[in-house]
């Protein structure tokens, strides 16, 4: 890997401490960062080199997979790191930064290759990429690239702006989106899984597929979020991202081997062949939900209006289910059943998979008293895939029984989403991240859900805290049903 020099916008916030610097250590001790390395990390605070590394150290000693002992590898690391002050606003900041990282270039031995990561909110992003640009940062021998996070936009229109605003100062193949949801293992694995499965590639078509069901449930609530939270709702914070990255995800059909470039365009073609929701029944197809007070694993807690900084009025939603069809021959007739929710009943991501039963009839076997087979993807917090089976219960005068096959993976030495997106954008392999065009494509599917929201022809729908949602998304499916642990 080519040498590089990391600029952090945004080095003494939340998602650099939790996240980022664990990261980097973690990258670092599995030598999947070339050394020597520079991060610059910026913030408006005035803070020493040493002050600034006391809190990457601190970072790490909280935060860190791995157990953090004092040895000379850890010493090299936190010397990577020189911290500068920088407004976003001021001009003459970025010019500072930029003799700052040609001197650390110069010194280090380093290629021109700087990497520029906004862990700041999306407000800041067109004033920085700008002065970026003016400042002559981002004129270099070597690649630049930009690191961001959602959200991309509020809307379609919003996406829109930022992106051609963003686009002035670096090429899509520079801009690398975070999803974070993309760089989850059993997530990066879901291709591998159908292609390397004959048993599954032979069975992955409506024919066989009765529905497939995307649940990531939470038992958190707001958090200390009112402010960001309060105006996103679960639609703009999980489902317009992570949502429906999952579903482009698990929806896109591929050859083995298939490059960066074809998987991301097999992933636009999921999209473009949503069908599109119409103002009329678009009713039917959404389900917004907000919490209400209940008890999770034992403990009561408050409504969402009664969460600090809500105001008692909100009509923002915690909880949002839809139903989307895919209009292609392979997945024709096939509901995608989707749902995230805060304060639920447990937290879990996963993906069900349900086949369905062509020869009932044939058997002569009552539908209510056998299970469909399913393959259950469990994405997180535990990895595991699970296979569930009939066979025939001998204690029960031979019964039909479900009975799962499980693998759960043991292998707690994971390496966390974040090691996964920052290794890969510093290899300049985008497989993982959101193209523009998946982005533009998930806005312009969910605006009609904004619109109606606007319009007031979207009804809240109330649940209790710690269940599986309100009961207008049980009914939303239909004949079928949730598949979850209840
Ligand atoms: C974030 C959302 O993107 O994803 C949060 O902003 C949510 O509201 C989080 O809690 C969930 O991520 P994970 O990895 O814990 O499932």
């Amino acid at each position: 890997m080519e040498s590089s020099t990391f600029v952090l916008f945004g080095a003494t916030g939340d998602l650099a401490k939790r996240k980022i610097y664990p990261a980097l250590y973690n990258l670092y001790v599995d030598q999947k960062i070339s050394t020597p390395f520079s991060v610059i990390g910026l913030g408006r605070r005035e803070i020493s080199k040493d002050a600034f590394q006391a809190q990457v150290l601190n970072s790490l000693q909280t935060f860190s997979r791995r157990p953090i002992a004092d040895s000379a590898e850890l010493q090299e690391f936190l010397q990577a790191f020189e911290y500068s002050v920088l407004d976003v606003g001021r001009p003459e900041d970025y010019k500072k930064l930029l003799q700052h990282v040609r001197q650390r270039e110069q010194q280090l031995h380093l290629q021109e290759n700087r990497m520029f990561y906004l862990s700041v909110g999306p407000e800041y992003f067109e004033e920085i990429a700008s002065n970026i640009n003016s400042s002559g940062l981002g004129s270099t021998k070597g690649w630049k690239r930009l690191i961001i996070e959602k959200p991309f936009g509020t809307d379609l229109k919003s996406a829109r702006v930022l992106n051609d605003s963003l686009s002035t100062t670096f090429k899509e193949e520079e801009i690398f989106r975070i999803d974070h949801f993309l760089g989850k293992p059993m997530v990066q694995n879901l291709e591998v899984l159908k292609y390397s499965n004959p048993v599954l590639r032979a069975l992955w078509k409506n024919r066989y597929i009765a529905n497939v069901q995307i649940t990531a449930s939470e038992t958190v609530g707001v958090e200390e979020r009112a402010g960001y939270y309060d105006k996103a709702g679960a639609l703009r914070d999980m489902f317009q991202n992570h949502m429906l990255q999952l579903l482009m995800m698990i929806a896109m059909q591929l050859p083995k081997g298939s490059t960066p470039e074809e998987i991301r365009s097999k992933k636009r073609h999921v999209m473009e062949s949503l069908r599109p929701l119409m103002k009329e029944d678009l009713a039917q197809h959404v389900v917004r939900g907000q919490y209400t007070a209940g008890e999770i694993q034992g403990k009561s807690v408050v409504g969402y209006t009664e969460e600090p900084n809500i105001a008692p009025t909100s009509q923002i939603e915690t909880f949002i289910a839809a139903r989307l069809w895919i209009e292609d021959p392979l997945w024709s007739e096939v509901p995608f059943y989707i749902r995230t929710g805060k304060r639920m009943k447990e937290k879990s991501t996963r993906i069900v998979i349900e086949f369905k039963e062509p020869f009932n009839d044939y058997h002569n076997l009552n539908r209510s008293t056998q299970d469909p087979n399913l393959l259950i993807i469990d994405i997180g917090p535990d990895e595991a895939l699970t296979l569930q089976l009939n066979t025939k219960d001998p204690l029960r005068h031979g019964e039909l029984e479900p009975v799962p096959i499980k693998y759960q993976s043991g292998n707690a030495d994971m390496p966390e989403a974040y090691e996964n997106l920052i290794y890969d954008a510093l290899r300049g392999d985008a497989t993982f991240f959101a193209h523009w065009r998946e982005v533009e494509l998930s806005w312009q599917w969910v605006q009609p859900i904004i619109d109606a929201i606007e319009e007031g022809n979207l009804p809240l729908h109330p649940y209790s805290s710690g269940t599986y949602g309100p009961d207008a998304a049980m009914e939303l499916l239909g004949n079928d049903r949730w598949w979850q642990d209840d």
